[in-house]
């Protein structure tokens, strides 16, 4: 996997947790690159798993819960490193139904030695049905960037995983508008 992916990790955690914890996590994950990535390399994605693993075991918090967090921390990163991706959209849906079609492929433009992930998005009327596929288990991820570019675009819909699809390798997702409160009229 692209080193931009590894090297947010560490960005992200000095961040939002400190340079620290950082530092911690690179200790104790053990992972041979030892923190040092370059956004052109390539690195087996079980180090971005190692590092999430030591973050939960220093921060005392579950797997899932961080990677959906860095997922939705990394979507607004994506706007400051390739805002020319972002470029002509407007609405979340159809940003999130062109992921496979241009933005996962203007990734391989650019690392041509990318293996970007299948995220196939189908609009079915008001809802929005997002599917991942991939050899890496980073489901939990792939959900923090659906979030995360729901509230970039500020568009006043919500966000589900479906039981559909199940498991780190293989998600659905529901986007659709946030349900209103029964009590107020149509
Ligand atoms: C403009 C928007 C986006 C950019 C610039 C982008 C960029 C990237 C890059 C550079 C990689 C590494 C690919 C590799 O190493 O082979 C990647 C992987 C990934 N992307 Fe995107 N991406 C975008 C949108 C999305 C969205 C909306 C999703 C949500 C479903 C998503 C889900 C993922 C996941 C989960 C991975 C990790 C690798 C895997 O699961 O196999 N991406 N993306």
């Amino acid at each position: 996997m692209k080193g931009v992916i590894f090297a947010e990790i560490v960005r992200f955690v000095e961040q939002e947790f400190s340079i620290e914890i950082a530092d911690a996590m690179i200790t104790k994950s053990a992972v041979a690159s030892e923190g040092a990535y370059t956004s052109v390399g390539n690195y087996p994605h079980q180090e971005a798993l190692a590092m999430f693993g030591a973050l939960a075991d220093l921060l005392g918090q579950p797997v899932p819960v961080l990677a959906d967090y860095y997922g939705f921390w990394l979507s607004s990163r994506f706007v400051e490193l390739y805002p020319e991706m972002f470029e002509g959209y407007t609405d979340v849906r159809t940003f999130l139904r062109d992921v496979d079609g241009h933005h996962h492929r203007e990734v391989q433009k650019l690392y041509p030695d990318a293996v970007p992930p299948s995220v196939v998005a189908v609009i079915d009327g008001e809802e929005l049905t997002v599917s991942y596929a991939s050899h890496r288990p980073l489901a939990d991820v792939a959900f923090g960037l659906i979030r995360g570019y729901i509230a970039y675009f500020d568009d006043a819909l919500v966000v589900e995983r479906t039981d559909a699809a199940t498991g780190p390798h293989a998600a659905r997702f529901i986007v659709r508008a946030a349900a209103r409160p029964a009590s107020v009229a149509a």
